[in-house]
C-alpha cells in the first residue's frame, strides 16, 4: 500500500479552502493508502503567540478532523510538537539547505511583500521544518493545496541534497494536488480563501455566523432582472464544489436567464453547506463533550509516529556522525 502524509497548521479555524484543498481529500484517501496526518503546531508558532489559543486551536482542529471522519484506527494522527524528531531533523536539514532555496519560497516572499515587519527566522526556515515533517516518514505522496506545492518541491531538493552529501536515505516525495478543488476562491471573490485574507467560510461556525459569512460573499452590481455570468461569480464557484451536475446546471440557468438575484443564490449555497456539513456538525458537538477521548487519540498517534521517526533518526545520526556508542 502506498503511503501518504500531510499536515495542517493549527493557526485558525478551518475554512472551506482547508476542507476542499486538504482535509476532505486526506479523509477520503485513508481507505486506499497508509495515511499519516498531523497537526502542525510548531509551524503555527510562527504566527500564534498565545499559549491558551495555541492549545485550544490545536485541540479544535483535532476535533474537526475526527468529526469529518478521520479514523484513528486507520490513520496515524498526532501533534507535530509531540514528536521531537521533527525539530531535530529540521536543524540537521537547515545545515545543508542553501539560503537561496529558501529565499525563493513564495510563502516567505509573500509575507515580506505584504510588509510583514516582524519577520522571523522561523518563518524563513518554515520549509525546512516541513521537509523534516515529510521525509521522516518516506511518503509516496503529499496531498496538499496548490499553494503548498513549492514547499513539497523544496522538501525534494533537501532530500536530494542530503542523499548526495551523506548517502542515499530519503525517498523523493511528490505533491498530490486535487484537480478541481486545489484552489478555492475567497468570499472577496478575488483572492484564494485564506485565514490571512479574512475571506473565509468556516463550515463549523454556529449557524448565524455561517449564514453571515455566506451572505457576505462579494458579487458584482448586475441588477436583479439582468442575466448574470456564473463563471465569474464567487457564490457559483463555491456552490460548484458541492452541487451535483444537475443542481449546477439548474443554478447556471437561473443566472443566465435573469430575474434572479445574488441574494437567492447565496441562500441556495447556505442550504447546501448545511446539508453537506449537518452530520459532521452533530459529531463535532459530541466530540467537544469528550475531549478526553480526543487527547487519547493524539497521544496514541504520537507513540505510533515515533516508532517511525526514531528509526529514521538513528540512520540520519549514523550518516552524519552524530551517534555515539
Ligand atoms: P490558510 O491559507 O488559511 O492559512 P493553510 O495555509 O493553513 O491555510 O492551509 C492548510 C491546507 O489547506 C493546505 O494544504 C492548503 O493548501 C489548503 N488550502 C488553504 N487554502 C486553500 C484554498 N483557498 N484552496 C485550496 N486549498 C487551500
Ligand atoms: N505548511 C502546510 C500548510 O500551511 C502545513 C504543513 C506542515 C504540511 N508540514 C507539512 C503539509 C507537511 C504537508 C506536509 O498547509
Amino acid at each position: 500500500m502506498k503511503r501518504i502524509l500531510s499536515g495542517i497548521q493549527s493557526s485558525g479555524t478551518p475554512h472551506l479552502g482547508n476542507y476542499l484543498g486538504a482535509m476532505k481529500n486526506h479523509i477520503e484517501m485513508q481507505d486506499g493508502f497508509e495515511t499519516i496526518i498531523f497537526i502542525a503546531d510548531l509551524h503555527a508558532l510562527t504566527t500564534v503567540r498565545n499559549p491558551e489559543k495555541m492549545r485550544q486551536m490545536t485541540q479544535e482542529i483535532a476535533v474537526d478532523y475526527l468529526a469529518l471522519g478521520l479514523n484513528p484506527e486507520k490513520t496515524i494522527f498526532f501533534r507535530q510538537s509531540e514528536v521531537p524528531e521533527h525539530s531535530e531533523l529540521a536543524w540537521i536539514f537547515s545545515c545543508i539547505t542553501p539560503m537561496g532555496l529558501l529565499e525563493r519560497a513564495h510563502a516567505y516572499k509573500d509575507a515580506v511583500a505584504k510588509g510583514m515587519k516582524d519577520s522571523t527566522a522561523g518563518l524563513f526556515t518554515y520549509p525546512v521544518l516541513m521537509a523534516a515533517d515529510i521525509l521522516l516518514y518516506n511518503p509516496d505522496l503529499v496531498p496538499v493545496g496548490k499553494d503548498q506545492k513549492q514547499h513539497v518541491e523544496i522538501a525534494r531538493d533537501i532530500a536530494e541534497k542530503f542523499n548526495s552529501t551523506f548517502g542515499e536515505t530519503f525517498k523523493l516525495p511528490a505533491p498530490h494536488i486535487p484537480d478541481d478543488t486545489g484552489y478555492v476562491i475567497g468570499t472577496d471573490g478575488e483572492h484564494k480563501m485564506s485565514k490571512s485574507y479574512g475571506n473565509v467560510i468556516n463550515f463549523f461556525a454556529p449557524e448565524p455566523e455561517l449564514k453571515k459569512q455566506v451572505m457576505g460573499v462579494k458579487t458584482d452590481s448586475t441588477p436583479l432582472e439582468e442575466p448574470k455570468d456564473p463563471k465569474t461569480c464567487a457564490v457559483f464557484k463555491l456552490y460548484s464544489h458541492f452541487a451535483s451536475n444537475a443542481e449546477l446546471a439548474d443554478l447556471e440557468n437561473k443566472y443566465r436567464t435573469g430575474g434572479f438575484g445574488y441574494g437567492e443564490a447565496k441562500k441556495i449555497l447556505f442550504q447546501k453547506l448545511l446539508d453537506e456539513f449537518g452530520p459532521y456538525r452533530q459529531k463535532r458537538i459530541e466530540l467537544m463533550n469528550d475531549l478526553g477521548y480526543v487527547e487519547q487519540v493524539l497521544k496514541k498517534g504520537a507513540i505510533k509516529a515515533r516508532k517511525e521517526t526514531q528509526k529514521v533518526m538513528a540512520d540520519v545520526k549514523k550518516l552524519t556522525g552524530l551517534n555515539f556508542k
